[in-house]
């Protein structure tokens, strides 16, 4: 099969899983990009942009694009280039799914779009092996998503631009096999109920920007309480944002960044005081990614 072009760049927005009660299956996407550059090539696979140790077959960039070549019969040899991130590593901002993303995304286009997004989001979730950040890093905004025998589903939603978002991301990682090692294998009935009432009424919350149901809606009782211990001084951090403002504190994804929800801009505030604390601790505004995965003309 001919590729319709023989290169592309795309861009892949950094994620925020969980949002309090949605955990595992709720997600947004950020005006924060990764990009890349894929080249249809006659052999071989090369990588660049990235440490020698990952530039090999298990990327995850080729992965996903190989998966969608042999899906639609296409030939995977192909020359990737990561030429910009800005989604830090390691940090629960979903820079696995930009890699996945990306590469599923990238191989779809240069062979003439033979599948579906939907497909797509199918291919990407399999290999991340969850869907809350590759669906908002596909498609933008705000997504939940659930799998049913072994397929994705996702329903995008609308964000209110009343609602600004400002993440804290730390100099230390925390690994999401550690963050999930620590939750317990049974939950409390309360403790379900109190998260599922909460996740039924996240998507109205953040559509229409109700800041009073965002505070409720935004908490959580089946992974922050356990998780907590793995991260340094993040009740001060919360209590700083609190002081600033911010009516909701939560962990993005399995961490280490962490996430505030405000009525006001509060980054510069927010900034003057957790400077001071140990880890390194470095407040960022972000606006939605409206659109997810592009295209770079
Ligand atoms: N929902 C997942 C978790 C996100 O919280 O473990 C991991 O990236």
């Amino acid at each position: 099969m001919k590729p319709v072009k023989n290169k592309i760049r795309v861009k892949v927005p950094a994620t925020s899983a969980n949002l309090g009660s949605g955990f595992d299956c709720a997600g947004l996407a950020y005006e924060l990009y990764n990009y890349f550059e894929f080249e249809v090539i006659d052999d071989g696979l090369i990588i660049e942009g990235v440490d020698p140790k990952y530039a090999n077959r298990d990327n995850p960039a080729f992965v996903a694009y190989s998966a969608v070549c042999e899906k639609i019969g296409a030939d995977v040899s192909v020359k990737i280039t990561i030429l910009e991130t800005n989604v830090p590593v390691s940090r629960g901002l979903g820079s696995s799914a930009t890699l996945i993303c990306a590469g599923a995304y990238a191989a779809n286009k240069l062979y003439g779009e033979k599948l579906s997004p939907q497909e797509i989001f199918e291919i990407c979730t399999e290999i991340e092996g969850h869907p809350d950040n590759v669906a908002p890093a596909l498609f933008g905004s705000f997504c939940t998503s659930l799998i049913t025998q072994g397929k994705a589903r996702t329903v995008r939603f609308g964000i209110s631009e009343k609602i600004v978002f400002t993440v804290l991301i730390p100099d230390f990682e925390v690994k999401t096999h550690d963050a999930r090692s620590v939750l317990p294998h049974e939950i409390e009935r309360d403790d379900a109920i109190y998260n599922m009432s909460r996740i039924a009424l996240l998507p109205y919350a953040f559509e229409k920007g109700d800041f009073e149901l965002l505070k409720v809606v935004t908490r959580d009782r089946l992974h922050q309480k356990y998780r907590k211990k793995l991260f340094k001084n993040i009740d001060d951090v919360k209590k700083a944002t609190q002081e600033c403002g911010a009516i909701s504190f939560m962990i993005s994804g399995a961490g280490s960044t962490c996430l505030c929800l405000s009525e006001k801009s509060i980054e510069k505030e927010l900034n003057e005081k957790i400077s001071t604390m140990p880890n390194g601790w470095v407040a960022k505004e972000l606006r939605i990614s409206v659109n997810g995965t592009r295209e770079v003309l």
